[in-house]
């Protein structure tokens, strides 16, 4: 785990498995919401309060970032993060700083928007395949930015200001759809996003940019028009709770037989996966602020579950609803559109008795009746998740090593998971 100060702290999880999964928890804010807004604090005057901010590495590593910019960065006991931006000091950012996440690539659209140039690297952040920034950067020039590529590092500038334009996007970007955003907000004219990205979470940095006094409107399913302004001031914004930490709670009652109740969702969307997990037989129920999940003793398995962009099968939950899966009474056929290494998680679930097949982007799992604990090695965020979850219920003892992927994402995942009932323990990992 990296610490506040972003040393090296390297813990493992060790989890005793077959203890239901019971009780009720609050939601963390999201953390795909929370990044983009920390960026576009950059661009906003004053002071911003962002509630509901997650604790999380990747939130350090944000705040490292704009403590380096010149901004102000303190943390409240109750999840509230406040920004204090009275003047940007520099456009560039150090490669150390850009390859402790993937969100770092966010800085660029946020220091163009408020600087006109900026200086940055490729961003760090989990290895899923290839993750070029090519859409990203054809959109920003057809805006007159100009942008030079050498070793690693990405140099803008924009000689004659940035200009609003008419981007179509070739394919549904929530990075580039967050970074065009960005530097179209105080640019000169009207930008237009065609095949924009439409997650909640985009639709959670716009609402906050509205309130700095931007003017966004996200018109007819995936158009976003942006119409320049001088100047954003800072002001109070609550992240939205994160559907993929509430998915994975729900995952982790689902194959352990148990039932939760999670509070702390209001606003969210939660059809977008809780109609998967009725299809595995759980009975699902939403009430005001909370969702109710009880299993069903054995797991129905899902004939089909495509990744796409949202309102599609979320990518990021396509080892979450695997792991459960693994247990499921019959045949369930995945396909991973999106990116293309997002198997990684395969090995170490079959490691712990799971039949999984990879045949390209295709993943076939055959239920089995029983997992069993094995000492495994996080992969990435998502495939850390599953890892967890599989552990839950897989008889016997299990270590997660390389938690630190786990700690990008998930708020105290041992603490709330023990909270559930789960055996779960974090332990420093010898080496
Ligand atoms: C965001 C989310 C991540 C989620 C992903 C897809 C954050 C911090 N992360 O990541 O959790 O899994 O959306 O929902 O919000 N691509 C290109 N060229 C580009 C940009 C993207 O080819 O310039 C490709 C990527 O390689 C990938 C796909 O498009 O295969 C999706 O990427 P994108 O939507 O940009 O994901 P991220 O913003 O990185």
């Amino acid at each position: 785990m990296l610490c506040k100060k972003g040393c090296d702290i390297l813990h493992k999880l060790v989890i005793n498995g077959g203890k239901r999964i019971s009780g009720e928890i609050k939601l963390q804010g999201a953390k795909n919401s929370a990044l983009p807004i920390m960026a576009a604090t950059v661009l906003a005057d004053g002071q911003t309060v962002i509630k509901n901010c997650p604790e999380l590495t990747d939130i350090y590593a944000a705040s490292r970032i704009l403590t380096h910019l010149g901004c102000k960065v303190s943390r409240c006991e109750n999840g509230t993060i406040i920004v204090s931006n009275s003047g940007i000091e520099k456009d560039s950012i150090s490669e150390k700083l850009m390859r402790e996440m993937r969100s770092s690539i966010i800085f660029l659209g946020a220091l163009l928007g408020r600087c006109g140039s900026c200086s940055l690297y490729f961003p760090g952040g989990c290895q899923l395949g290839p993750r070029p920034v090519d859409i990203h950067i054809s959109a920003l020039r057809k805006m007159g930015i100009v942008i030079s590529e050498e070793h690693g590092k990405i140099n803008c500038t924009a000689p004659n200001g940035i200009k609003g334009a008419k981007i179509m996007l070739e394919f549904p970007s929530v990075g580039a759809t967050e970074n065009i955003i960005l530097a179209a907000v105080k640019a000169e004219g009207e930008t237009e996003i065609k095949n924009a990205a439409r997650e909640p979470e985009i639709h959670d940095l716009v609402s906050y940019l509205v309130k700095c006094g931007a003017k966004i409107e996200c018109t007819s399913g995936s158009t976003i028009k942006i119409c320049g302004v001088d100047r954003l001031y800072g002001c109070e914004h609550q992240v939205i709770p994160d559907r993929i930490a509430a998915a994975t709670y729900l995952a982790a009652a689902a194959i352990t037989d148990g039932a939760v109740c999670i509070s702390g969702i209001s606003s969210l969307d939660v059809s977008s996966f809780t109609g998967y997990f009725e299809q595995m037989g759980c009975s699902v129920c939403t009430c005001n602020d909370s969702i109710y999940l009880k299993a069903r003793n054995r797991i129905l398995p899902i004939k089909s579950l495509k990744t796409m962009p949202y309102p599609g099968f979320a990518t990021d939950l396509q080892s979450i609803m695997m792991s459960v899966l693994c247990m499921a009474d019959g045949t369930s056929v995945f396909e991973e559109n999106i990116f293309e290494s997002r198997y990684k998680h395969v090995d170490a679930l079959n490691m712990m008795g799971a039949d999984i097949k990879v045949y390209g982007k295709i993943a076939v799992v055959e239920g089995v009746k029983k997992l069993y604990g094995a000492n495994v090695e996080a992969t990435d965020l998502r495939g850390g998740a599953a890892m967890t979850i599989s552990a839950l219920a897989a008889e016997g003892t299990s270590e997660i090593t390389c938690i630190n992927h786990i700690d990008r994402g998930y708020e105290k995942i041992d603490s709330v998971l023990a909270s559930l009932g789960a055996d779960i323990k974090r332990k420093p990992e010898t080496r």
